[in-house]
């Protein structure tokens, strides 16, 4: 297969939702498509469930939340799918906004019962910031839930979608009798069979087909014909430039659960979803199908073999080929580095590859060269764009509660906030160490990797900050900028990468302060430049 046919025929997403709605549901019956053609049998067994979550670290094990991110590839009807698992806990946020900036598109799972809830409004946001193409798949048809059209509004003004509807529910709950397609004009029958084994469709692309009739009652007919007339009036058709510019956002119904209108999804999300999009740098646009290799991490994860201390870095290949055994440029660092065993994901197997192409996740071993954000390359300087840090929500004083292990703590500390998991600052008065994060679980979750980790153990103190704020001057010798480092140094705080942050304890203080200097810009992301 030709190179432009490789890349043709990869689609690369991610699926975000609240936690509970289905995510990991959804994910499961979708590897059991691309699964289901090899090992039929196996599609009854736990097995895929168990290796589709994941929960390589016993932290997750031990919560029960999706703590890290993985990536699950299968084939399905000659397309590579890869999809990049996101957690959908709120105070791993940060991990799912950067594995947002490694997929081509998502989809949105809703509940139908609960309708959108607040992780779903967070990320479709950071979705509808980047412009990425969006598929919204309402869950749980089987039990009683919302009426679909006020669900469709509410996904309208909650999410700022305009919708267009591909498959419609034709009843709900105790009463759901199946979806109606309309991407493929045909009927699909929820019925006791329908939940073991992949329903047979009907067509129906004349509505006004007495076939209907008999298939799901007179009343369940008419309502339905009613209720389409409806959507074509209400709803825009179907069309897929805007869909893949962002402006419009089909939606299916379904129940992942029961594996019913999951094909119907698939089938459609392989006709539609993008190819592997062209990436902004800092210097330069780059297509997927340029001949050099280009690539950035957008994760890295720890310990996932907890025989093994290593860590893996998830490169998402942007353009060109990824060969094994061949030496690239690690941009940052200025250095070259060769991988002897790249892993590629296939379901929920890792596997050495020889090549991968643009669209696909490679996972490489990591004695701790790697950062999130780093670019690699066949040579060319280019720095892929779009992984900032924002101001933490938290902020505590970590301390060393077992002073013959300080370096294995420090370690430890680097090499958890180069993972992203949460941010450093150093106090520029006293040197203390402050660790910032998006939620109060993290503190939890870096006390315990530092002890099973790197055998080093910590204490936290509590610390009053409202924000974080990067400070911008453009001359740093004025006596304004001077005065404010003289009267705010107990606030202020260098970041790993040296940068100078304002650790403000309120947002008066903060408010106070942008007046007292006006020269002196606060931003709430470390990426402003
Ligand atoms: P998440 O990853 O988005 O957090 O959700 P997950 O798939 O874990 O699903 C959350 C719960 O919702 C699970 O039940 C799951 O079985 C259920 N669920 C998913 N899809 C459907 C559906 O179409 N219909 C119905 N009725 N339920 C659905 P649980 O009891 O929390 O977990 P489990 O013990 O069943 O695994």
């Amino acid at each position: 297969m030709s190179f432009i046919e490789e890349i043709k025929r990869r689609r690369t997403f991610g699926i975000v939702s609240h936690p509970d709605a289905g995510k990991t549901t959804l994910t499961e019956k979708l590897l059991l498509f691309g699964g289901a053609i090899q090992e039929a049998g196996a599609v009854k067994s736990n097995k895929i469930k168990k290796g589709a979550t994941s929960d390589f670290m016993e932290i997750e094990r031990q919560r029960g939340i999706s703590v890290a991110t993985s990536v699950l590839a299968f084939e399905y009807k000659g397309i590579k799918i890869n999809i990049l698992d996101t957690p959908g806990h709120k105070d791993f946020a940060e991990d799912t906004f950067r594995t947002l900036t490694a997929v081509d598109s998502v989809i949105v799972v809703i509940d139908v019962a609960k309708g959108v809830e607040e992780q779903t409004e967070k990320l479709v946001k950071v979705c509808r910031m980047r412009n990425i193409p969006i598929i919204v798949f309402i869950n749980k048809l089987d039990r009683e839930g919302k009426d679909a059209f006020d669900l469709l509004d509410e996904v309208e003004q909650k999410l700022g979608l305009k919708v267009s509807p591909l498959s419609f529910p034709i009843g709900m709950g105790y009463d759901f009798k199946g979806i109606y397609n309309l991407w493929e004009k045909n009927v699909n029958l929820f019925t006791e069979e329908s939940k073991t084994d992949i329903a047979d469709t009907i067509e129906i692309s004349n509505l006004q087909d007495k076939k209907l009739n008999t298939l799901i009652g007179d009343t369940a007919a008419n309502t339905l014909r009613e209720e389409l007339e409806l959507v074509e009036g209400i709803y825009p058709k179907f069309d897929k430039n805007e869909y893949l510019e962002g402006q419009l956002q089909p939606v299916f119904f379904g129940s992942a659960l029961n594996n019913f209108g999951v094909r119907e999804l698939l089938d459609c999300f392989i006709n539609i979803a993008p190819v592997p999009r062209a990436k902004q740098s800092e210097e330069r646009l780059v297509e997927p199908a340029e001949n050099k290799f280009t690539g950035f991490v957008f994760k890295i994860h720890a310990n996932m073999d907890p025989n093994h201390r290593d860590r893996l870095a998830f490169i998402k290949i942007v353009s060109g080929t990824f060969k094994r055994n061949t030496p690239y440029l690690h941009v940052r660092l200025g250095k070259k580095l060769k991988f002897s065993s790249p892993n590629a994901f296939f379901a929920e197997k890792k596997q050495i590859v020889d090549v991968s192409y643009p669209g696909d996740i490679v996972g490489l071993h990591d004695t701790g060269n790697f950062k999130i954000g780093d670019t690699l390359t066949e040579g060319e300087k280019i720095n892929y764009k779009g992984i900032p840090s924002f101001s933490p929500e938290h902020f505590r004083y970590i301390n060393n509660a077992d002073p013959l292990k300080s370096k294995q703590l420090y370690k430890g500390i680097d090499q958890l906030m180069d993972e992203g998991v949460a941010q450093l600052f150093t106090l520029e008065m006293n040197g203390r160490k402050v660790i910032g994060t998006v939620g109060a679980l993290q503190y939890e979750v870096i006390q315990y990797r530092l002890e099973h980790e790197y055998g080093a153990k910590c204490t936290y103190e509590n610390l009053n900050v409202h924000k974080a704020c990067w400070v911008e001057t453009e001359d740093e010798t004025t006596e304004e900028f001077k005065a404010f480092k003289r009267v705010k140094q107990r606030f202020l705080a260098k970041d790993k990468q040296g940068q100078m942050v304002f650790l403000a304890d309120s947002a008066f203080s903060l408010q106070m302060t942008q007046q007292k200097y006006p020269s002196i810009t606060f931003h709430y992301t470390s990426e402003f430049h």
